[in-house]
This record gives structure tokens, sequence and C-alpha cells, in this order.
């Protein structure tokens, strides 16, 4: 009795001091939470572990809140009804404790910005954070608190349609890029109100899916996981992302929700990460179809002891785990430690403080400087693929201009996958964009020639063909509707679809310059489309402000400064096709395409080396490819030594000087290969990369630090650690071109 009084003080004390301080201490947060779980019963426990889409205000919704059934409540966004079910929640759920209101906010809420893999293509993290930040401020508005956001899959897939929310192939470019997102998420300051609670996802290797289709296996030995899927995912932990999600897939056999290995000991033996693990949705429940589990409870019972935080609607805690702890399946020592996990988030949000959300009339969307920052975003995005004669960006002796395509306005599909919550009426398309800031300077001639991506029609060719004879110049809007990409939208043909290879031969055939701007969610094979075009801009899809981008970038207010995030294959059977491939015994060389072998030819005639007969060796365009309006020269690749030892760093730097005529921004990037490992190393690997704004003219020195961890990989023990021996280094714009310098670590 004695001792219960002097806790309950405690408590109090605790519990007031943490109400003085804004950043609470972690061991202040650590006292409540055991606190807090020794009251709980253990039906609480289970409750706090469960997380159900929304019902509204609804009799059913309201008593399960208050009889502590629920942890966290997702795609509710009316503020009035998130304020009324945290009033349940703390004030008559016996423990009063607040519940967490997710949603998925991928690339904007309101404003949209452009899908994660055209962000990625900026090469600019201050761009991506901004864009995160931007969606916070608008969604923490709305009441939400819990983003499942940022995607960090590595993929060498375009076929799997969530390629459009990754950072692409690269796993380092995904770790900064993820960095950058959870830094705009989550703010200087988790509880401050305009705060999200970040989440990386999908743990793990969701893109090695087989065959680019959706939800499926994966086959990944341990040291590519821990060498291409991982990273992301560690430097996320390491960079405070609040929450984790698991995947959907299986690895090597095992589902990720009921995986020990990925969430206990990788997640928490090796990286501590002390934030939550949430399932994804039913993934819990799918461990049956999987064939992994007979039944909902063994289910519940896997992923617990794998060490699943909450179970997104699967059902399968909240109905089974009270058994399984009753019944000694399941120690309550594992509960604990979940609800510890989900109890630290709502301390670190800070909604045991406030819970509510600030009612508005005016709610922060759309802002002008967030639509600026969006533009700006979708500039950077956009990645010029070619360019003859220089037709881009276009020149005062164009006098009018023909806005073909199927994408050259349409608000909705410029948006891209994931935006549930904008609204398209708020997109500028590039039709609308190019008439309203440059209808005066040019005769504007809309035609779009297929109504939709898709469209099989030629009925409207004609009327395009009429239309671009009549102009200039011919700006091609193609690409891919907004629907084709994100989740269970893989495709097995990666083509323009619908008649659009139709609409760019008869357009070629006009003999105008024709430049094709595409807007898609994924790397689509577009080789004849790009041999035909005299220019190519590709675009992503770019969000809200993808019209004026486009518009100022066609125009020459805006340079492009884009670069590829993933290699662009020229036909489907190449895949996967990525840079940082391994060599091979019999790398290609002398390569005999398809029709060019005689007709007779003898078995042997052809060599024996690695290629297609009908793809060569080469993607259509590597990863890191971008042209700008200018040219930049790279000079003077310099290391401060031709050997590096342990505990060393070694410089290396390049000069980059604009040689062209206009001021631009250059993806300055650090590659390099371990030139013998007792693993065969890749032929390359990017290791870092600066963007720089050089004036024309003028040159600029851009400078590298290369330390043993650059250097250190996994290794067949499953240590990480670097090896004796040779290295090459590139300074280069992208992943095939520079000069190799080497040297030593020894
Ligand atoms: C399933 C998706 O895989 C995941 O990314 C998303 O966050 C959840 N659904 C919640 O909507």
């Amino acid at each position: 009795m004695h001792r219960l009084k002097l806790k309950k003080l405690l408590t109090s004390v605790l519990t007031a001091v943490s109400l003085m301080c804004y950043g609470q201490s972690n061991n202040a947060v650590e006292q409540q939470i055991e606190n807090l779980l020794s009251q709980m019963t253990l039906q609480e426990k289970i409750g706090q572990m469960n997380q159900l889409n929304t019902a509204g205000l609804t009799d059913d919704m309201k008593g399960q809140i208050r009889s502590g059934k629920v942890g966290s409540i997702l795609n509710e966004l009316d503020v009035q009804t998130i304020n009324e079910l945290q009033r349940i929640a703390v004030k008559e759920s016996r423990l009063k404790i607040p519940l967490i209101i997710a949603r998925d906010v991928i690339h904007g809420f309101k404003t949209i910005f452009p899908i994660p893999l055209g962000q990625a293509a900026s090469w600019n993290p201050k761009v991506v954070e901004n864009g995160a930040r931007v969606a916070s401020l608008e969604a923490t508005a709305s009441g939400i608190r819990w983003t499942f956001a940022p995607m960090i899959d590595v993929t060498r897939d375009p076929r799997w349609g969530r390629i459009a929310e990754s950072c692409g192939e690269d796993p380092y470019l995904t770790s900064v890029m993820g960095e950058a997102m959870i830094k705009g998420f989550q703010g200087d300051n988790l509880n401050s109100p305009s705060s999200m609670a970040a989440c990386a996802k999908h743990f793990a290797a969701y893109g090695a899916t087989e065959s680019g289709k959706d939800y499926n296996t994966t086959w990944v030995p341990e040291v590519q996981l821990r060498e291409v899927y991982l990273p992301p995912f560690e430097k996320a932990a390491k960079a405070g992302v609040a929450t984790f999600m698991c995947s959907f897939n299986d690895i090597n056999g095992v589902p990720s929700s009921g995986n020990r290995f990925l969430n206990k000991q990788i997640l928490r033996n090796e990286w501590k990460y002390d934030g939550m693990l949430v399932s994804d949705w039913g993934s819990i429940e799918q461990m049956i179809p999987h064939g992994f589990c007979t039944d909902l409870k063994e289910a519940a019972e896997k992923a617990v002891l794998a060490g699943v935080d909450m179970d997104m609607m699967g059902y399968a805690y909240i109905n089974h785990l009270e058994e399984l702890v009753h019944s000694g399946k399941v120690n309550e020592k594992l509960l604990d430690e979940s609800v510890r996990n989900i109890l630290r988030l709502k301390f670190r949000l800070g909604l045991f403080n406030n819970p509510y959300t600030k009612e508005r009339t005016q709610m922060p969307y759309y802002l002008a400087e967030s639509l600026q920052k969006a533009k700006d975003a979708a500039i950077e995005s956009v990645v010029l693929l070619k360019n003859n004669h220089s037709v881009l960006p276009l020149n005062s002796s164009v006098k009018s201009v023909a806005v073909i395509g199927p994408l050259s306005d349409s608000q909705a599909d410029q948006l891209g996958t994931w935006c549930f919550d904008a609204e398209p009426e708020h997109c500028i398309t590039p039709l609308m964009a190019i008439r309203e800031t440059y209808g005066k300077q040019v005769q504007v001639i809309a035609e779009k020639g297929l109504t939709y991506s898709r469209d099989k029609s030629e009925k409207g060719i004609e009327k395009a063909v009429a239309a671009a004879q009549k102009a200039d110049v011919v700006l091609l809007f193609a690409g891919e509707e907004a629907v084709l990409s994100g989740e269970a939208r893989s495709r097995a043909d990666i083509s323009l679809p619908g008649k659009q290879a139709e609409l760019v031969a008869a357009l070629k055939k006009t003999g105008k310059p024709l430049v094709m701007v595409v807007m898609a969610g994924r790397p689509l094979t577009i080789p004849k489309e790009t041999e035909l075009a005299d220019a190519v801009l590709y675009a992503f899809h770019g969000g809200t402000m993808a019209g004026p981008a486009l518009a100022d970038l066609i125009f020459g207010k805006a340079v492009p400064s884009g670069k590829l995030p993933v290699t662009l294959p020229r036909m489907v059977g190449q895949i996967p096709i990525y840079y940082a491939h391994k060599n091979t015994g019999r790398p290609a060389s002398n390569i005999t395409l398809i029709d060019d072998i005689e007709v007779g030819a003898k078995q042997t005639s052809l060599g024996f080396t690695s290629y297609h007969l009908d793809a060569g060796d080469t993607p259509l365009f590597p990863f890191g490819y971008g042209l700008s309006y200018s040219t930049f020269n790279y000079s003077d690749v310099k290391l401060s030594s031709a050997v590096i030892s342990k505990g060393e760093t070694l410089t290396v730097s390049c000069n980059v000087t604009n040689t062209g005529n206009y001021d631009a921004s250059e993806v300055v990037q650090l590659y390099i290969r371990d030139k013998v490992g007792s693993l065969i190393r890749p032929v390359k690997e990017l290791k870092g990369f600066e963007k720089i704004f050089i004036k024309a003219n003028e040159t600029h020195t851009v400078t590298f630090h290369i330390t043993l961890n650059d250097l250190a990989y996994w290794q067949a023990d499953m240590v990480k650690r670097p090896e004796t021996g040779e290295f090459a280094v590139w300074i280069a714009p992208d992943s095939q071109s520079g000069k190799e310098a080497d040297f030593k670590y020894q």
C-alpha cells in the first residue's frame, strides 16, 4: 500500500516535470512509460498494439477507444472527428493514453511534389527535405501526426509499380534522400505540432520482388541484403526515424511480418533501434495465404515473436494475443517491449501533453511559398536526356508551338501515385502554364492526339499532325497515367501505352522539331521514341507545379539539372539492369547484334561474352545521366595520396568548369571500384555526390573524402570491413563516364 502511494506520487511528479519541459529527457520519458505500463492490463497493452482504419465517430469506434482497444487510427482526416476521438481516448479511457493518427502522406498532402523517384532525380537533398516539410505542415494541420513515408526500398525493376515511390536503384542515393525526407517530416523536434513521425518502409527487400510483380517473393542472399537493401534503413534508424514498417513480401521463405532475423536481430540487436515497428496493412494476417501460418492465431504469435509492435488492420493481435499469453505461448514481456515502443512514440510526438489539433478556419494549404518549393522541386526533378541541335530551350525564332499528347493537360495524372488528398483542380498542367506564361510570346496550338495514355483510338492522331504542321515546334507530352504506377500497379510491358508510339512516329513525319516530355511513374522503354525525338525531357510525375516547371525549362527560364536515379533500359528483357553490376568472367566485348549476324554464321563465330544479342550490353541511358543546356568539363582529378592506410582519409578533388552559355547546376558524382575482392565487387559504386551551381565560364573545385568505411563491404563472414588492394575512383557526370584514377589501400 505504502509502496503504491509512493509510486503514484513519483508518477505525478514526473508527469508534471515532463509537462513543464518541451523536450523531455529520455530518462523522464522512459520512467513515464514504465509507470504507465505497470498500470496496464493485458487487454490494454494489446489495445495499444492495434491499429484500425477510421470508421468516423461510430458508437463502435468510440466504445473501442473508451475501453482501450485501439492504439492508432489511420486515414481519418476530419479535424473535429480526430479531436473527438482523442478526447474520448484521453478523457474517457482508463489510462488516458492518446491515439496516433496516421495517413500515407508520401509526396505531399495538398501541395504535391514530384513522385519520390522524381525527387531523387533532383539529387538535391534540400529539395527533398523541403517537400517533406511542406507535406508535414499541411498534413499536421489536418490532424495527421504519423506518415508512412519515406519508402526507401531500393529497386532495380521498373516493372514494379512502386518504383515510383522509391528513390531508385542505388543504396547510397536512397540513403541520402531517405534521410532528407525524415528530416523534413520530423522537423527539428518531433513534439512540435507541425511535425509528423516518419516511417522507414518497407522492411525489407520489397523492391527485390520477382518479375517486378507487387507483393511477390524475394530471394536475397544475406550479403546482398546487407549491401543493397538494408543500408537506407540503417541510415534511417541512425537519422532517428520514428517508426519502421514491415514489408509484404517474404524473404528467403519468411514473410517480413514474421521475420525475427530482420526485425529482432538486425533492427533491434544490431542497430539498437528503439522506435516502433508497424506491420503493413493486413500483413500479419497475410502470413496465412503466404503459407507461413495456418490461422490468424498462429499469425499473431509469429508476428509478436518476431517483434512486430503494431498490427495494422490485421485483427490478429486484438483477437488472439490474450489467449496466446494465457496459454503460455507468448510471454507477456514481449508485449511490454512493443507497448514501450508505442508509448515512446506517443511521448516523442508530445501527444500526452497535447493530443489535439488546432481547429482553424484557414488551412495552410497551397501557400505561395509551398507552391514555389513544389515548382523548384519539379524543375530539379526533370532529366534532359537528349537535345539535338540545341532544340531546347526554344529560342526567339519560335513563334508557335503545338502542344500535344495525353499528358499535356491532365491535372490528375501529373500528380502521380499516392496522393489521396490532392485536389487535381489545383494542378497547373503544361498546357495551362505555357498558355499563361508564354502565350504572348508564342502562338499555342493545342491538340491532344490521344485523350489518355492507353487510348488506342487513332482518330485524334490526324488532328494532332495537322496541329503540328501549323507550328514551328512540336511539344509532345507522353507517358503513363498516374494509375499505372504505385502499389499493385506492375507492368510486364513498360513501353508507352496505347497508340503513343504511333503518335510519335506520325509527328516525326511532319519534319517539325519534336520535343518529347515523358511524364511517368517509372522508367519506360522508349528507344524508338527517343531516336525520333529531337529532344527528350524525362519528367516523371511532377506534382501540382509540374506544368509551370516544364514550361520554364522548355522556354529557357530554368535549366535542367536532374540526373537519372535509375537506369533506363532499352527493353524489358534487360531487367534487372543497373550500373553497380558485377563484371562476370567474360565482360561484354566485340558485340555483334542480332541483325548483324550473317545468315548461316557458325556457333563459334560471334565470340563468347556477356550481352544480349538483341539489346547489346548498354542501357538506353545510364544511372546518373542527365544533360544541361550548358556543358561541363571535368579536369584535374587529384588524389591526396596514391595510398590510403588504416585510420586515414583520402581526399579526391576535381575541377568542374561550366563551358557553356548558361549558369547552371551540375551533379558531380563520386564512384569507386574495389578491383579484387574475396567476394566480387560491383564495377562501380556511388560513394558521394554534390550538386553545385556554376556560372558560365567559371570553374569550381569539388572535393570528396573517402574513408575506409567507403571501401568496406560485407564479406562472407558477415562482417563489414575493407580489404587491402587496388581501388579505382571516378569523379564523373554519370555512372558511365569519367577518367579512372587509382589508389591502393594497404
Ligand atoms: C499498404 C502499403 O504497402 C503501405 O505502403 C501503406 O503505408 C499502407 N498500405 C497503409 O496505407
